[in-house]
């Protein structure tokens, strides 16, 4: 076994939960993953060192698609709650562990299934578009979900004339009826701590200061109606301000032509972008915003999980049942050959 001193949970008090993500932790981390047949998934946000040890890093649309598919007897999510939940609702049969059952999500927790429904019940007739970041609970109460990377192809599929109800994040909200022009489609006031916290005042200086800058901006940022102002007012070149789903990021990292990019969206997404475009300066438009719960899933949270199997995610099997319709339909919308 290729444990260490360095591998003893707890003894070692680094910034990484207590222990040392070095080459001893790495090799114990892929022998276990190997012995129990576990894919490793970790979302963009994740500390840079569980990403580099997952077997995917991507956004939450990339890893759910990558969950539903996969042939792993375990998948062991390195991400917030509802991301390993959602992994579940898609794959029943498999063990899904999540490292530390008490990463949340603040956006998650901005509506439960109970004031959804009495939302639902205001609008009868209207369809519901629930973004990935909620319950269980409200996703079987939802006719179909979406992420960051297709809320507007979601939206789009659903006939003119029938009422929306979007929610809970209501920057992503302004944003899908901003581009597909839909007044009928009402908006929950939720929101994201971490992006909420991206202002509109910190962009427009970030951007004065680095005037060759594109500008990446995560649709749930308080700060992208501010990213399409300053291009509306030719202060940003149009084609500079770019808002994207953490996915996309890397995919437009890779085709820019611009030497310098400022990021508004939660910190661990530079790690990603530096890795994919090393050449090009990346920089947080605000380098305070790191999400809490993400970082919850530490070296040491990993480790345990491998060797413990916890925390493992359940979910209601009559809840999932009735969740999964609504996750499936959000996995094919946007995929080749899979919807609009
Ligand atoms: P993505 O869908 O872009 O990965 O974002 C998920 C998320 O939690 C954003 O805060
Ligand atoms: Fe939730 Fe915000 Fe953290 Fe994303 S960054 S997981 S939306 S709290």
């Amino acid at each position: 076994m290729a444990a260490t001193a360095s591998l003893e949970l707890g003894s070692d008090l680094t910034p990484y939960g207590g222990v040392r993500p070095d080459e001893a932790w790495r090799a114990e981390v892929r022998r276990l993953a190997a012995e129990q047949n576990a894919v490793l998934l970790a979302h963009n946000y994740q500390l840079p060192e569980i990403q580099d040890i997952a077997d995917h890093t991507g956004d939450s649309l990339g890893l759910s698609r990558i969950a539903a598919t996969s042939d792993a007897d375990t998948i062991i999510f390195c991400g917030v709650h509802f991301m390993a939940e959602t992994a579940k609702i898609l794959s029943p049969d498999k063990r899904v562990l999540i490292p530390d059952a008490r990463a949340g999500c603040s956006l998650a927790d901005s509506i439960d299934a109970e004031q959804l429904r009495a939302w639902k019940a205001e609008h009868p007739d209207a369809v519901v578009v629930s973004y990935v970041n909620t319950t269980a609970e409200v996703k079987a109460e939802t006719d179909v979900c979406c992420t960051s990377s297709n809320a507007v192809d979601v939206v789009r599929s659903i006939p003119s004339d029938r009422e929306v109800l979007f929610l809970p994040d209501q920057f992503l909200g302004a944003h899908v009826k901003r581009v597909t022009g839909r007044e009928n489609l009402h908006i929950w006031a939720g929101e994201c701590h971490v992006h909420a916290g991206i202002n509109g005042a910190e962009l427009a200086e970030r951007a004065a200061a680095n005037p060759g800058a594109d500008l990446f901006v995560h649709p749930e940022c308080g700060c992208a109606t501010s990213a399409l102002y300053l291009a509306g007012e030719g202060i940003v070149p149009s084609e500079r301000v770019k808002i994207l789903s953490t996915g996309d990021m890397v995919t437009q990292a890779r085709a820019t032509k611009s030497r310098s990019v400022l990021v508004a969206t939660e910190v661990g997404m530079l790690h990603q972008l530096r890795k994919a475009a090393p050449e090009i300066d990346f920089q947080a438009v605000n380098d305070r915003a790191s999400c809490r719960y993400m970082k919850m899933i530490t070296p040491a949270a990993l480790l345990r999980a491998l060797r413990e199997g916890r925390d493992e995610v359940h979910v209601d099997p009559v809840i999932a049942e009735r969740a999964r319709g609504a996750v499936q339909r959000m996995i094919e919308i946007g995929q080749p050959g899979g919807g609009e």
